[in-house]
């Protein structure tokens, strides 16, 4: 794992975008894995602006986001596929972009659907990620074992506390989701970590400096060859 601290989120979002850019010039085809939350939504922004500015082009490339609430419509504001489109998919000119459907009839198909679709694109190069507090990446909840493949996952308490902000009441979160495994995850090529404010700090030190463990989702990325974490200085301030 490869751990830089920033000064400001700004800085991360510079630099998250640095990524992709590299990734995007070194291979224009590259399938990329996105996430959603507030983490990301600078990065987007930064992605915007490069390709406003012509530098950055996705007219190759695929995308293929993390997870999807199961039984919000694409038409709710708060369903991933919503985000997406808001934040970056109507501002760039990404051709194919994939999310699980959380509106499908049989939810299991469509888990072994999406994990088919992703090694069909050639597999992930550069995935993006967010931690939760509670040390998810992706849906990959803490629990008493590592779940691999594309799954269908409840929400813990804590995960659907912290996207309250997003609904009117926490009886409107949904308590379940799609999510990418932890080893549909671990195959991509290339994986970025985010994490910002003091609030990420103790699962961030979990996560770099902690055990292995299911209880800390994000603390087996320290398993794969190509981890590259980007942090502000208040998500960082726990680190020895
Ligand atoms: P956040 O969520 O970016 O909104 O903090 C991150 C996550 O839950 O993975």
């Amino acid at each position: 794992m490869v751990v830089h601290v920033f000064d400001q989120a700004s800085q991360v979002a510079e630099a998250a975008a640095a990524v992709f850019t590299a990734q995007l010039l070194e291979k224009p085809d590259s399938v990329l894995g996105l996430a959603t939350g507030s983490t990301p939504v600078d990065t987007y922004a930064e992605l915007i602006r490069l390709h406003e500015h012509g530098v950055l082009d996705f007219s190759r490339a695929t995308s293929f986001n993390l997870d999807e609430y199961v039984g919000l419509p694409p038409s709710h504001p708060e369903s991933y596929i919503a985000f997406m489109k808001r934040n970056l998919f109507d501002r760039i000119n990404l051709k194919r972009s994939y999310l699980p459907n959380g509106m499908a009839g049989d939810l299991e198909r469509e888990c072994l659907n999406y994990e088919a679709l992703i090694r069909e694109a050639g597999g992930v190069d550069l995935q993006l990620l967010g931690i939760g507090n509670n040390g998810h990446i992706g849906f990959n909840e803490p629990g008493e074992s590592f779940v691999f493949d594309t799954n269908l996952t409840a929400l813990t308490p804590s995960t659907i506390h912290a996207n309250r902000r997003f609904f009117d009441s926490e009886e409107q979160v949904p308590r379940q989701a799609l999510s990418m495994g932890i080893g549909t995850i671990l195959q991509a090529r290339h994986i970025l970590l985010l994490a910002l404010g003091q609030g990420k700090a103790e699962v961030v030190k979990g996560m770099v400096e902690g055990s292995i463990t299911p209880q800390v989702p994000a603390s087996i990325l320290r398993g794969h060859p190509r981890v590259t974490v980007l942090l502000d200085r208040a998500a960082a301030s726990l680190l020895s």
